[in-house]
């Protein structure tokens, strides 16, 4: 995605330069744009090392092309204005076009941010929050500055927030987050089938919807997608590794394979509980009724638990038919995941093979109701709070009163990672 940063003239314009790189960081592609009195305090060629383009300083600049101004407002999909003195803020407002960056904010049809820093005075002066009254009515958005020492020694209102908090804004304004980028998101997802012999398989409903919905949700949050999927008539994800198997045993040596490279472990596959002992080399005959003997499957899950590295988080999904929330944290409990996705296959309309569903996610402090929504938006949910788990609330464990959890404590490895 294109984002463009405008740079006006105050002594925070040193502080562009580092949400140049925050928004790079969340693979953005950058572009700024400064103006006369923001060149006072720091060098273009700052900006212009950075950000990997030459930066735009004038209406006039011969090296562009003629229509500079409006090239550059077609062809950014946020503009975001840091540090936004009064005197940009009084322009925008009054819609004054004299230079680049009022000309280009005029043109633009993306939505548009500032964040202001100034005097404490100039801040609560009517004449710029009344500016500030115009551009929100107008639909920009603006990141309130805080409070504290001012460069001109004065104490108050009219420090612009931080770089990482405007990027942060700018990425939720684009409604794209970038909140997985550098994550490795291991996936699995579908249902397994155990041969009985060489036509017919023990398999079950899992259609992958959920498993490919997360993927797909993980990718465009930045995360490397590792997706192991069982048998599924959906089309891969794009950009995701998709690693096929059939069998429980193969799914599991894939995950255990794969494993330490992720971070993050989602196991939404429906992975069969047992196996036929035997497999019948030939098509079997109907010769009478017929018994099966079947053995349990391995764990996949427990197991991955068992090998997880320091930080990485592991989520579980249960399916589950009654008494849901009891059963869910006793799975939670058995098995050991940060947390499970409980889902309530007893109805038609929800859940397996479904578009929609509805579950709870459940950790062991936690029941968060997720009601009834499309897959791929439960997807974005159910990875906004495996990331709520990163923070450090989620290390206090209301151990008093919960039967079996000091154990289920002694067997968890922390998972704050920073
Ligand atoms: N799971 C697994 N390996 C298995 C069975 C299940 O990794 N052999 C995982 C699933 O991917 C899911 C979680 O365990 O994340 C719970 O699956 P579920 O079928 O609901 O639970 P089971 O462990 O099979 O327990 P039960 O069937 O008794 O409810």
């Amino acid at each position: 995605m294109r984002v463009t940063v405008g740079v006006s003239g105050g002594i925070a314009s040193y502080k562009a330069a580092e949400l140049v790189r925050a928004l790079q960081r969340q693979a953005l592609e950058v572009h700024v744009v400064m103006t006369e009195a923001a060149i006072r305090f720091v060098q273009p060629l700052t900006f212009q090392a950075l950000s990997g383009n030459r930066v735009i300083t004038s209406l006039w600049d011969q090296q562009g092309a003629p229509m500079e101004h409006i090239d550059e407002a077609l062809w950014t999909e946020a503009l975001v204005v840091a540090p936004a003195t009064a005197n940009i803020l009084a322009k925008f407002a009054h819609g004054i076009a004299d230079d680049f960056l009022t000309t280009m904010h005029l043109a633009t049809r993306a939505p548009v941010l500032v964040a202001p820093a100034m005097n404490v005075n100039m801040w609560e002066h009517p004449a710029t929050q009344t500016n500030l009254e115009i551009l929100r009515q107008r639909g920009v958005r603006v990141i309130e500055p805080g409070s504290g020492d001012l460069a001109c020694g004065m104490v108050g209102a009219g420090r612009m927030a931080e770089p990482d908090a405007i990027a942060e804004a700018v990425l939720n304004m684009l409604g794209h987050r970038h909140d997985l980028a550098g994550e490795t998101v291991l996936i699995t997802a579908g249902g397994t089938r155990e041969a009985l012999d060489p036509v017919r398989f023990l398999g079950n409903r899992s259609s992958g919807k959920m498993g490919y919905a997360l993927a797909d949700a993980a990718h465009a949050r930045g995360a490397k997608v590792i997706l192991i999927s069982g048998p599924s008539a959906l089309y891969p994800p794009s950009g995701c590794e998709t690693v096929q198997v059939t069998t429980a045993d193969q799914m599991r040596e894939a995950v255990l394979n794969r494993m330490d490279e992720a971070s993050i472990v989602v196991k939404a596959a429906a992975v069969a509980d047992y196996r036929p002992v035997v497999v019948s080399e030939q098509k079997l005959k109907r010769t009478g009724p017929l018994t099966l003997e079947l053995a349990p499957t391995e764990d996949i899950l427990a197991e991955v638990v068992r090998r997880r590295h320091p930080g990485q988080l592991i989520i579980g999904f249960a399916a589950e038919t009654e008494n849901l929330a009891e059963n869910g944290r006793a799975k939670l409990l058995r098995k050991g995941a940060d947390a499970i996705v409980v889902n309530d296959v007893s109805g038609d309309h929800a859940g397996i093979d479904s578009d929609v569903n509805a579950v709870t996610f459940l950790t062991l402090s936690t029941a968060i109701e997720m009601p009834e929504m499309p897959k791929r938006k439960l997807a974005d949910r159910i990875l906004d709070e495996i990331l709520s788990l990163r923070r450090p609330k989620q290390m206090v464990m209301e151990l008093e009163d919960s039967n079996g959890l000091e154990e289920f404590a002694v067997r968890r490895r922390p998972v704050i990672v920073e």
